[in-house]
Parts: C-alpha cells; structure tokens; sequence
C-alpha cells in the first residue's frame, strides 16, 4: 500500500522521460535485491537460537549429536593406514564424560548412538594394548575408559570398526536407477503403504553426513486436509499437489550443529539424505517429486505453525511421494554437457 503510494507518482513522473525510467527501473532491482536479503536476519536469529551447545543442556538432541561427533574422532582413528600410534586423547576423555553424563541424565542404555560410544570405546581400549598412552594420561584414560565400559555388555553385531565392502559390478544396477527416477508429476490415488515409506526412509538414513551427526528429520503427513494446507504454502504443486495422498517434509535439527560454523551442514547433510531416499523410494516402486522450499520467512513459519514442526527444524524441503499413473509423462530435463560442470586440475 505505502508502495504504491510512493511509487505511483514516481513512476508517473519519470514516465516521459526514458533515461530516468531506466535509472529508476535500475534503482527498483537494487532495492529489491536488498529488501529480499532481510530473510538473512531470520537465518541469522535462527542460527542464534539453535547452532550452539552448551555445556548444561543434557537434552537428547544435544548429548546424542555431541557424542556421536567426539567417538566418531575414535572411530576414524582406528580405520587409519600407516604405522600405529597413540591417538584420540582429547576424544577419548570427551566421550567418556558424555558417556557418563549421558547415564547420569538417565537417557536410554540401548540406544544406538549410546550403543556405537560404548563399542567405540571398547575398540579403542583394545587399541591401547597395542599403542599404550602416554604415561601422564594413562591413569585418566584407562579409569574413565573401565568406568564407561561397565555401563554396556559388549554388543558383538555393533562391532566397529569393520571391513570395507567395495561395490565394483553394480555399476549397471546403479545408473538405471538414477536414468529411471524422475521427478513424477502425475500420482495414482492408491496409498503408499507406511512400512514401505520407512524401508525407504531406513536405506536413506545410510547416506554420509558431517560427523554422522545425522541431522535429517521427517515429517509424514497423509491426512488430506493437512496436506492441503501445507501444499498451499509451497509454489511448484500446481496441477498435481492435490493428487497426492502422502507428503513428506524433510527438515534438518540446528541443535545437532556446534554453532554457525557449520551453518551450511543442515543443507548439505539433508539434500544427501533426500537423493538417497528418492533412489530408495524408486527402487520400492515409488514415484517423488522434490518440492522447493523458497519461501519467506513469514512462510517459512506458517510451515512449521501448520505441520507441527518444531522450531529448532529447519525445513529443507516438502517431498511428493506416490505411485506414478499409469500414463504418466515425465520432462526429459537434459542434463548439461560433463565438460561445462567438470574442471580438471592436473597440477
Ligand atoms: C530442491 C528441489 C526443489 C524442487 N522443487 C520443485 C517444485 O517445487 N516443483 C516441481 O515440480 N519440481 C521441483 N523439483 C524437481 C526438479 O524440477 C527436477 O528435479 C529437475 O527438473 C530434474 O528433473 P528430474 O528430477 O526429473 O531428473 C525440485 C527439485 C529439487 C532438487
């Protein structure tokens, strides 16, 4: 309103004259370029609220994010090729005390993130028989190492770390998967059975992320009115968002990244997980179709306000998950050229 308001009489003004037009049509892009960078203050306070952890919170989504990310230091180290060393000691005593302040905020013993510590742990005490620490640390370590150790029976089918497996010979396999899935903008009203949505869900949680953290997060909705709404929000469903009977928002949890360093994760981590999933649900079956999540920030909240999504999740983007009709057509979306995306360095 106050837009137009300002700019009608503006633009009335200049319109007789085509150089000051052009210099005003200029100055509006500019300005608009920088009205649209405000959605990085949300980011920013977004940020602000969830990238950080303290050393108070024993929250599930803290002390799970942060053991994981100090026992996979001891895991990668137990892999390494070359001559053995003594290694991991800050990562070693890390985990330890997350280990016992995870026992002591009384989360649960059989949890797999608990689990992977304590097998961790043992493989990294088996590890020092072979490369002792360093006497001036050894009472700390082996002391805390015997006191997280009786918290768990072994668990032999966690056992880490393990033999690689390479895939060579299904190379074949792989490639008509992906030249297969493509994003299906023409659904059959049969529902997806759920079990099958979680198999697929279960091999995509299977994709790397940084230190394992895992951030993806999904949120299931097949309930159509619910759908509705949340469709209603997002711009590229128009002609097929009301066909389907199964949507997913995949979001990503701020509280499982350190602090904004590693602000970009929650993307880079979720959209491996996403491509994981759409080759997952593929191979099941199943048609997808990513659905941007462009929004406001304004929008952007109306999202989390109407699926119940907490606000420590980002939501990274909605995905259209059905059975492909019959007839169904697809774009053929020519990929670009290898030489104009590939830049080799031989020096
Ligand atoms: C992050 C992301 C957002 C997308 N958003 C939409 C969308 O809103 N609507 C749509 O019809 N397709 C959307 N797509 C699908 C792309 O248009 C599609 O992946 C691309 O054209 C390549 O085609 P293909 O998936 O069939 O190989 C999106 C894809 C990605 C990865």
């Amino acid at each position: 309103m106050l837009k137009s308001l300002l700019l009608t009489p503006i633009n009335l003004a200049v319109k007789p004259f085509p150089a000051a037009k052009a210099r005003l049509d200029a100055a509006k892009i500019v300005l608009k370029r920088w009205v649209k960078l405000r959605h990085f203050i949300s980011d920013l306070l977004h940020a602000k609220s969830f990238m950080f952890w303290s050393a108070q919170d024993t929250s599930y989504a803290k002390l799970s994010s942060e053991l994981i990310f100090q026992y996979h230091k001891l895991e990668k180290g137990l892999c390494m090729a070359g001559p053995r060393r003594f290694f991991g000691r800050d990562p070693v005593i890390a985990t330890c005390r997350l280990v016992k302040r995870w026992s002591g905020a009384g989360l649960p013993s059989n949890d797999p993130v608990f689990l992977g510590a304590i097998e961790t742990l043992r493989a990294y005490r088996d590890r020092l028989a072979v490369t002792p620490p360093p006497p001036e640390h050894a009472t700390q370590i082996w002391s805390l190492l015997n006191e997280c150790l009786s918290l768990a029976p072994p668990t032999p089918s966690l056992t880490t770390p393990r033999p690689y497996q390479p895939s060579a010979g299904t190379a074949a396999t792989f490639d008509l998967l992906c030249a297969q899935r493509r994003s299906v903008r023409a659904y059959t009203t049969d529902v997806v059975p759920i079990s099958l949505i979680h198999e697929a869900i279960a091999t995509a949680q299977l994709s790397p992320s940084a230190c394992n953290r895992q951030p993806w997060r999904l949120h299931i909705y097949r309930d159509p009115q619910r759908t509705k709404h949340l469709l209603e929000l997002q711009n590229g469903n128009a002609g097929f968002g009301h066909q389907l009977t199964t949507l997913l928002v995949v979001c990503a949890d701020s509280r499982t990244f350190f602090d904004a360093t590693e602000r970009n994760e929650p993307y880079v981590d979720a959209g491996l997980f996403v491509m994981s999933l759409l080759l997952a649900l593929q191979s099941r079956g199943l048609a997808s179709c990513c659905l941007n999540w462009c929004v406001s920030p304004d929008t952007d909240q109306k999202g989390h306000d109407r699926g119940d999504i907490p606000s420590n999740e980002k939501i990274i983007m909605y995905l259209a998950v059905g059975y492909a009709d019959a007839q169904a057509m697809v774009p053929r979306s020519p990929r670009r050229n290898l030489e104009t995306v590939v830049t080799l360095h031989e020096q």
